[in-house]
């Protein structure tokens, strides 16, 4: 009756927390393991959802608007300077109910079946990785190729050091920059070595970038960017990006994507059957978001000051780096499960065994085991407490 290829999926994160962590929190819990931003979406938001409310009474086009549309296009070329003359939103940039049905969607987009008697094609993702990846391309009938994002690697997949025939078999690979757990940045170089990679394979390459605005020095390059730094289109590319984490609105639900006018047509053929379009209200507060970068530089500069604490905290200490991008720490504890179930136990904080967000490499080895993803999404004085509580405790 049901899709025999649910059964892959298992083992969602949070779900095997909640059975790891059946225990009565040892203090007030604290939840550090969802990427979910506490900041404020600036206070225009609601005055615009309330504005347009004649909205809600309407079915949106899945294009969304040509307001909506220039503004996210215009942020896009603005932020990573790309020529406007070279960059169409109308035909380059798809508005998404978030990057999550996004990024899942891709994979219904570009998978094709098999031929009788011939091997799946195949999806290339890090390892670890944010999990909509794996689930995207197992339910589309690929096979996924975990690709080590270790510290040995500089927390980066490189996809060229595969074998020939499995880049031969590959239809997608997904990339996410700043990477989540991670937080490290694919650099302009190495984004152009992933881009000449699928072109000449000839997969698509779909940039995970819905970090890209929450970074501690420079501001990260992009995908699409880099297109243009190679002299030409965006040729089997297309770049995610959202507002959850940039202005903090997570449940606004909004996002796009953008890149190779031949996947962004067919994609607004495909979302026109499965995808949720963005209410009308949403894209017009999202149009305002795109154009406003001051709550944008508010929001960085409150992830940094958390950095600082963690640094303050946890320098020469289980491996603490302050990540390039994102907002998460990636703790080297020896035993994430064990150090999760204790952090829990004692002092009620909440935070994701890293072996969760990865799977055995070839060497059946778990490239997270030894780590625990923090997430520095609550207010300064609440992580400060928790992380100097979690060091004490880690410590012990
Ligand atoms: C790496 C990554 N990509 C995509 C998403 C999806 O974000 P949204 O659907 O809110 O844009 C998340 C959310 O946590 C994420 O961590």
């Amino acid at each position: 009756m049901l899709n025999p290829r649910l059964d892959l999926l298992t083992d969602y994160p949070f779900q095997r927390l909640a059975a790891l962590l059946q225990a009565p929190p040892g203090g007030e819990p604290l939840v550090m393991s969802i990427g979910e931003p506490q900041h404020r979406p600036p206070s225009f938001v609601p005055e615009i959802l309330a504005a347009n409310a004649a909205g809600w009474g309407k079915y949106p086009p899945m294009a969304g608007t040509p307001d909506f549309r220039q503004a996210a296009g215009g942020w896009l070329c603005r932020r990573f300077g790309l020529a406007e003359a070279a960059f169409d939103p109308d035909t380059q940039l798809l508005p998404l109910a978030g990057t999550r049905e996004g990024l899942y969607q891709i994979a219904q987009l570009v998978i094709a079946q098999a031929a009788p008697g011939a091997p799946p094609p195949v999806v290339l993702l890090p390892n670890p990785f944010y999990q909509v990846y794996a689930g995207a391309a197992l339910l589309a009938g690929a096979e996924p190729v975990f690709v080590p994002a270790t510290a040995e690697t500089g927390f980066l997949p490189d996809f060229s050091a595969l074998p020939e025939p499995v880049l031969n078999r590959a239809a997608l690979a997904y990339l996410c920059t700043p990477a989540n757990p991670q937080g490290a940045v694919a650099g302009l170089a190495r984004l152009q070595e992933a881009i000449r990679l699928a072109r000449r394979h000839d997969f698509v390459l779909a940039v995970d970038e819905c970090y890209s605005e929450i970074y501690d020095g420079e501001a990260p390059a992009g995908a699409l960017e880099a297109c243009q730094s190679l002299g030409g289109g965006f040729d089997r590319v297309v770049v995610f990006h959202s507002l959850s984490k940039r202005s903090s609105a997570p449940g606004l639900r909004s996002g796009f994507v953008a890149g190779d006018a031949a996947l962004i047509a067919p994609f607004a053929r495909l979302r026109a059957y499965g995808g949720a379009a963005v209410p009308m209200p949403i894209l017009a507060a999202s149009a305002a978001l795109w154009r406003d970068e001051d709550h944008v530089a508010v929001n960085r500069a409150e992830y940094r000051r958390k950095i600082d604490a963690a640094e303050r905290i946890f320098a020469g200490r289980f491996g603490f780096y302050r990540p390039e991008g994102g907002f998460f720490l990636w703790l080297d504890v020896g035993d994430g499960e064990t150090a999760a179930r204790r952090l829990w136990d004692r002092a009620g904080i909440r935070v994701l065994p890293g072996a969760y967000l990865a799977r055995p490499g070839a060497d059946g080895v778990n490239p997270g085991r030894r780590y625990i993803r923090v997430a520095l999404v609550h207010d300064l004085p609440s992580v400060e407490t928790a992380l100097t509580r979690m060091a004490e405790v880690l410590e012990a």
